[in-house]
C-alpha cells in the first residue's frame, strides 16, 4: 500500500501545543464513531470506505463501461462538491493532456465539467467542441435542485434529444440524486434514466468517494476498487483514538493552533499541475466547513513554481497570518535528465546530467527554507507516489481532517448556511416564485 507520511517538525508549534488536545480528540473521536451509523448526521462517509453498497459498485462500473463503449465524450454536470471530487481524482490520475490526447492514446472518453458556472460563452464553446460527437451525460445534484446544473442539463438533454432522439437520449443520460427528493429525481423517475444515489448522511463536498465521483472516475478508465482500497486503508489508520499516533487528528488540531496564533490563511501548495483540482477540492471541502459564525482559516491554493512568480512575494513578505501545507509528491511517473551543451549559452551546464525532478525537489526544499525563515509555518505532507491507492487514502485523510478541525473551532463542519444568502438574492431578481418577500 502507497503511503502518505506528514512532517509537523517546521510548523513552528511544538507537541506539547498539540498533546494539549488530547482529550478532546478523544472526545470527538468517540462521539463520530457513535453517530457513524445515524441516519440524521452528516457522518456517513466516515466508514463508508468499509461499507459501500458494493451492488451499486458493480453498477457503476457496468455503466462505466456502457459509456466508454458508446462515448467519445462524457459530460458532467455540477457544482462545489458534485464535481469537483471527480475531477480532482481524475485530474491527478490521468495524463496531464488527457482530454487533448488522441483518441487511441487516451483509451476513454474525454471528461468535460459544466453546470459549475452561468457563463453562456463557456456553454455554448462547450456544444461547439463536442455536437459532433458521441456523448452521454452523468448529471449529479444532491438536492436536485441546485440552479447552475439544472439549467445546464435542460440544455444538454435538449442536445441529446435532438442529436439522438428522445429514446436513446435516454440511455445515454446517468443521474446521480437523492433516493427520494428533488426535481431531478422526480424527472429521472419519470424519463426512466439510469439513476445512481448520494447517501442521505454524506453531504456534498463528503461525497467523492460515492457514485457522485466514482461514475466519472471509472470513465477515465481510473480503477476504483483501488481508490477504495486506498480509502479502506485510511479509515484504519486513522481510526485510532490516541492523538500522538494519529497524523490525521494532529493535522486537524495543528491548524487550529495556528489559527489561534493569528494564522487566518492556509495556502495548500502543490509542486505538480496535476493536482490544482485536488487543490480546488481541498479549498471547497475546507472553506464551506469550516467558514462560518466568523470563524475559520480562509483555504487558499499555489501551484510551484508557477506562482512562486505571482504570490511568492506575499508568500515571503506579505501580512504574516498565512501557513503554509505542502503537498509533496516524492516518486513523479516519469523524469527528463538535462543535457551537457558545449557551448553551454544558457548557462545551463551546472545542471547538465541532473534531473527535473531532482531540480523540482531542491526548488521545493529552498522555497519551504525561504518561507520558514519568513515566518510562513509548514507543515509538509509527503505522497509516495500519485496512484489511485495513494489518492483514496489522501481523501480520506482530508475529508475527516476537516470534520475534526471543523469540530474543534467550535463549527457544524457539514451544513453551508452561508451558501443560501447569494441564491435568495438571485432568486429575487430573477423572479423565482416565492422568493418576493425573502430576506
Ligand atoms: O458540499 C456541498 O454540500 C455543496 O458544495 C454542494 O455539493 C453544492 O452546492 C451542490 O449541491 P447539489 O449537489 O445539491 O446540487
Amino acid at each position: 500500500m502507497s503511503n502518505i507520511s506528514i512532517d509537523f517538525r517546521k510548523s513552528k508549534i511544538t507537541g506539547k501545543e498539540i498533546m494539549v488536545y488530547s482529550d478532546e480528540i478523544k472526545k470527538i473521536h468517540m462521539m463520530m464513531n457513535k453517530k457513524a451509523n445515524d441516519k440524521k448526521e452528516f457522518l456517513g462517509w466516515l466508514n463508508w470506505p468499509s461499507k459501500y453498497g458494493k451492488r451499486e459498485f458493480e453498477k457503476i462500473k457496468k455503466c462505466a463501461k456502457r459509456i466508454q463503449d458508446n462515448s467519445d465524450v462524457l459530460v458532467v454536470i455540477g457544482i462545489g462538491g458534485s464535481y469537483l471530487g471527480a475531477r480532482a481524482v481524475i485530474e491527478s490520475l490521468t495524463n496531464s493532456f488527457y482530454n487533448l490526447q488522441d483518441k487511441t492514446e487516451r483509451k476513454f472518453p474525454q471528461i468535460l465539467y459544466v453546470g459549475n458556472n452561468l457563463s453562456s460563452t463557456y456553454i455554448n464553446d462547450m456544444i461547439e467542441l463536442i455536437q459532433d460527437k458521441n456523448i452521454s451525460v452523468n448529471v449529479i445534484s444532491k438536492s436536485g435542485t441546485t440552479t447552475e446544473p439544472a439549467i445546464a442539463f435542460r440544455i444538454f438533454r435538449n442536445l441529446l434529444e435532438d442529436k439522438y432522439g428522445i429514446k436513446e437520449a435516454q440511455k445515454r443520460i446517468y443521474v446521480t440524486t437523492d433516493q427520494n427528493k428533488g426535481a431531478l429525481k422526480q424527472l429521472a423517475d419519470e424519463e426512466g434514466y439510469e439513476t445512481f444515489v448520494i447517501p442521505d448522511n454524506i453531504g456534498g463536498r463528503y461525497s467523492v468517494l460515492t457514485p457522485v465521483g466514482l461514475l466519472p472516475i471509472a470513465v477515465a478508465g481510473i480503477n476504483i476498487d483501488k481508490l477504495m482500497s486506498g480509502a479502506q486503508f485510511a479509515e484504519e489508520k486513522y481510526n485510532d483514538s490516541e492523538l500522538k499516533y494519529n497524523d490525521c487528528y494532529k493535522y486537524a488540531v495543528a491548524r487550529n493552533v495556528l489559527y489561534k496564533n493569528n494564522k487566518n490563511i492556509e495556502i495548500l501548495a502543490c509542486y505538480n499541475p496535476k493536482l490544482h483540482y485536488m487543490i480546488e477540492w481541498w479549498k471547497q471541502l475546507f472553506g464551506e466547513s469550516e467558514g462560518k459564525e466568523h470563524k475559520g482559516i480562509f483555504p487558499a491554493g499555489v501551484e510551484f513554481t508557477t506562482d512562486l512568480h505571482s504570490l511568492g512575494q506575499y508568500i515571503q513578505e506579505g501580512q504574516r497570518i498565512l501557513f503554509e501545507t505542502v503537498l509533496y509528491v516524492a516518486k513523479e511517473s516519469s523524469d527528463i535528465t538535462i543535457n551537457y551543451e558545449e557551448d553551454n549559452l544558457d548557462g545551463l551546464n551546472y545542471l547538465a546530467d541532473k534531473t527535473l525532478n531532482y531540480v523540482n525537489k531542491k526548488a521545493m526544499q529552498g522555497t519551504v527554507a525561504a518561507h520558514v525563515a519568513g515566518e510562513v509555518p509548514n507543515i509538509f505532507i509527503k505522497m509516495d507516489k500519485l496512484d489511485e491507492e495513494t489518492i483514496g487514502h489522501l481523501i480520506y485523510f482530508f475529508e475527516k481532517a476537516c470534520a475534526v478541525s471543523g469540530l474543534l473551532l467550535g463549527v457544524n463542519p457539514f451544513n453551508q448556511p452561508g451558501v443560501e444568502k447569494y441564491k435568495t438574492n438571485m432568486f429575487k431578481l430573477l423572479d423565482k416564485p416565492g422568493y418576493q418577500d425573502k430576506k
